[in-house]
């Protein structure tokens, strides 16, 4: 970003961001909004910590809360200034991986936005180098590059960057890319809600990055305007320049009125700078940071300036008295007539779409028919980012991170699931078809670690074809909403303590040819196959008690394990079943010699006699597909039953893998 010297100067002033707080007590910590829907994180700061900045009187919070990667860091003890903010005395570092994120909660789906970055590099590293060069990214679009070098300040030291974006989501997530040149850090994060109808060129396509936000000649020059006197806390930075500009003021206050779009704060309205005499210019201008000469080049960044005005002197109009100005981009009339500010009143005069150019020079001059010199109270340049990059369909990529923080995934799990490709998350497939989010359709998070039960939020993701779950440690029996996925095909369990009997737990991979005899076997086949249902076993009283009773008794603890064998009373010892296995097909098949003797029919179908290899008898209740009951019921129904044709029944297991292949029965004991 390149800045003529005019701008320069203002930009070194950014500097009073971090100069302008001191640390006040321990608060506790917040990962929400509060209530004016701010968001003011201190990156780096201890986990738990937070503080009253003694300025703004708004509450900081520690970062830990929003991200789950980095690491801590102060700045050198050099770097620590007197009057410094207490936020930029520590930051976060992320050395590891190229994208990682903060994600900001609780927003408002489609409203407007101010997000701001800060970053203090301090020697954090000892290693007193130049600052890395990174990229920032607001969810799936590039937001602005970091490179403190070529347009921080305090020698390289310091930078803040800021967008006006609108959220699409009722979370965003603020990346930090790896770009080869250094290793990424931050040092503070803000979120502040703006009014919908507030500035109209920031829209669900395009997004605005603040070149300036400047403060015309204000009564006090080493203090920028934010909270409180800003409602949105901007930050209004001070510019000025006695060698070349007058300036005015008034103690009145300035106001809004009607729709104004900026509501630029009356303290900074209460000031203006102005050209010397009436012959006089105000003037002002910016680079273009791409170096491509050739103007409204459509692939060159766009600018849009909002120009602040109010009249702050009490003009005789009847004594001819008039401020009357035109406004220029590069010697052209930009505005159609002249204009006259109103007294006291907020007036702003804008770029309704974002012009391209290499260098852009505004002047303001005064018309024939003025009486007095151009002012300008104050203005802001931004330029615009597209941001049509389509993330993850917002079903599946909440479900995602539902997923990545029940099993606490670390992997390179930070950011949009499934965007862009070169970041996607590792293990995941997703689907990418034109003008659509992309989906997620495969995941395989085997052998990744993974403890308790399996997660629900797997059957938020509709489009999920794929689910590896192997080699892992999770227990429980698998949710029955995943049997809903219209396309799941494979889930593959194999976890110990969610089917203790390794051997009968592998599945097969010739899923087709296995699938071809299945079908081959009529009724019953294609209940199990089509319906890819719940199958569950009922386990008679135990003829030989002594052997298998106790395999495996503490693979899974049920949650209402002991809500049941109370209801059984003195029994339960007598039903102490724990055989925790799972059957193919095939085994079943043996299990009740072919399904040949029929024990009963019940609401779902029949239930069949058969004999474990040791001699155990069992039932096996099978779901009709031609049953119109659901698998939740069916389910439901077996679990409380209690007899069957005059036997004492208990449930053992229930099917706790869709695979077609094999079926695998988890104790569920009563
Ligand atoms: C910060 O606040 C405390 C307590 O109000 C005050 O004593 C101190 O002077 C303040 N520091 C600055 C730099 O304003
Ligand atoms: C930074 O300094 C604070 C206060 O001195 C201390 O509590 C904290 O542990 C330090 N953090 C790191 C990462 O060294
Ligand atoms: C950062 O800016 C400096 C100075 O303009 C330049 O030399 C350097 O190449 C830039 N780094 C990157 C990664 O763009
Ligand atoms: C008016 O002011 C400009 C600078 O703003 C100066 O260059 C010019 O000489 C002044 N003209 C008169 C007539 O004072
Ligand atoms: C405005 O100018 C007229 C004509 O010179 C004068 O009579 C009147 O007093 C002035 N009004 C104010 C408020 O100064
Ligand atoms: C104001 O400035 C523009 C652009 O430099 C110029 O074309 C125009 O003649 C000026 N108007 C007056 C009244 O000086
Ligand atoms: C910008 O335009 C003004 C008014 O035409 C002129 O006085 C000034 O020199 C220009 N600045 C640059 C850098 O061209
Ligand atoms: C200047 O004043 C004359 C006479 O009152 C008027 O005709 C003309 O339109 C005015 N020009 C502007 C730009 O207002
Ligand atoms: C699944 O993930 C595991 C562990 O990360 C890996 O070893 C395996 O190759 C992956 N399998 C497939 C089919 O991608
Ligand atoms: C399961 O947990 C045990 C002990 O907690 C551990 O030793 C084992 O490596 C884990 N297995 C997997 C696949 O993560
Ligand atoms: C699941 O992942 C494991 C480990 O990567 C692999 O051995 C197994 O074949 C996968 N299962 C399926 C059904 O793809």
């Amino acid at each position: 970003m390149c800045v003529n010297q005019r701008w320069g100067r203002t930009m070194e002033l950014r500097q009073w961001l971090l100069l302008l707080c001191l640390s006040g007590g321990l608060l506790q910590r917040r990962a929400q909004p509060d209530s004016r829907g701010f968001i003011s994180i201190d990156c780096g700061l201890t986990e738990q910590a937070s503080y009253i900045d003694n300025t703004t009187k708004l509450l900081y919070v520690s970062d830990a809360g929003f991200t789950d990667a980095g690491t801590n860091h102060n700045i050198s003890a050099e770097y620590i200034r007197p009057l410094q903010s207490r936020r930029g005395q520590n930051l976060r570092s992320f050395p590891d991986g190229v994208r990682n994120c903060y994600t900001l909660h609780s927003l408002v789906s489609g409203l407007k936005y101010l997000i701001r970055a800060s970053f203090l590099y301090g020697n954090y590293d000892g290693l007193n180098r130049t600052p890395a060069s990174f990229e920032l990214h607001i969810g799936v679009n590039f937001w602005a590059a970091v490179n403190m070098s070529s347009w921080g300040t305090d020698q390289g030291n310091t930078a803040t960057v800021e967008a006006i974006v609108v959220v699409p989501d009722n979370l965003v997530q603020v990346c930090l890319v790896n770009t080869g040149s250094g290793t990424p850090f931050i040092s503070g994060l803000d979120l502040r809600p703006l009014k919908k109808t507030f500035y109209p060129q920031a829209t669900a396509e395009q997004g605005l990055v603040m070149l300036a936000r400047l403060n015309a000649a204000p009564i006090d020059k080493t203090v920028l305007i934010r909270y409180p006197d800003d409602a949105h806390d901007r930050m209004w930075y001070p510019w000025y320049d006695a060698t070349i500009w007058a300036e005015i003021s008034t103690s009145e206050r300035v106001y809004g009125v009607g729709d104004d779009l900026f509501e630029a704060p009356w303290k900074v309205m209460q000031t203006a700078i102005a050209a010397r005499n009436g012959s006089g210019n105000i003037w002002f201008g910016w680079e273009s940071s791409d170096a491509e000469p050739r103007d409204d080049d459509p692939a060159r960044p766009g600018y849009v300036a909002i120009l602040h005005f109010a009249e702050l002197q009490l003009l005789n109009a009847s004594n001819g008295e008039l401020r009357q100005f035109y406004i220029n981009l590069n010697g052209e009339l930009a505005y159609p007539s002249g204009f006259t500010p109103e007294y006291l009143i907020n007036n702003a005069i804008y770029d309704t779409k974002p012009s391209r150019h290499s260098v852009y020079n505004l002047s303001i001059n005064a018309t024939a028919n003025s009486t007095l010199p151009p002012i300008l109270n104050a203005v802001e340049v931004y330029s615009v980012i597209p941001t049509t990059n389509l993330g993850t369909d917002s079903q599946d990529a909440s479900a995602a991170m539902a997923v990545k923080a029940k099993y606490e995934v670390r992997k390179n799990w930070m950011g949009d699931p499934c965007f862009p490709t070169t970041m996607a998350w590792d293990g995941l497939a997703c689907s990418y078809a034109a003008a659509n989010p992309p989906r997620i359709t495969s995941i395989n998070l085997s052998s990744s670690g993974l403890n308790s039960e399996i997660s629900s939020s797997f059957a938020h993701l509709k489009a999920l074809q794929y689910l590896n779950l192997s080699n892992n440690n999770l227990t429980g029996s698998i949710p029955d909403a995943l049997s809903q996925l219209p396309s799941l095909t494979v889930i593959h369990g194999n976890n110990p303590n969610l089917c203790t009997d390794g051997n009968s737990c592998q599945l097969g991979t010739k899923r087709k040819s296995k699938l071809a005899i299945y079908v081959a076997v009529p009724v019953l086949v294609i209940v199990v196959i089509v319906s890819v249902a719940l199958l569950v076993l009922f386990f008679l009283r135990r003829r030989n008690q002594q052997q298998g009773s106790m395999r495996n008794r503490t693979a899974v603890k049920p949650q209402n394990e002991e809500a049941m064998s109370t209801s059984y009373g003195g029994d339960d010892d007598s039903l102490r079943l724990v055989e925790n296995r799972r059957f193919t097909y095939e085994e079943l098949k043996r299990i009740t010699n072919g399904f040949d003797r029929v024990l009963g029919q019940g609401g779902f179908g029949r239930v069949y006699d058969g004999f474990l290899e040791d001699g155990t008898q069992v039932a096996v209740k099978l779901r009709s597909h031609s049953s119109n009951q659901g698998v939740k019921e069916f389910l439901a129904e077996v679990r409380w039953t209690r007899s069957f044709n005059g036997m004492r029944l208990q449930l053992l297991a229930e099917m706790c893998d869709y695979d077609v292949e094999s079926i695998c029965l988890c104790r569920l004991r009563f």
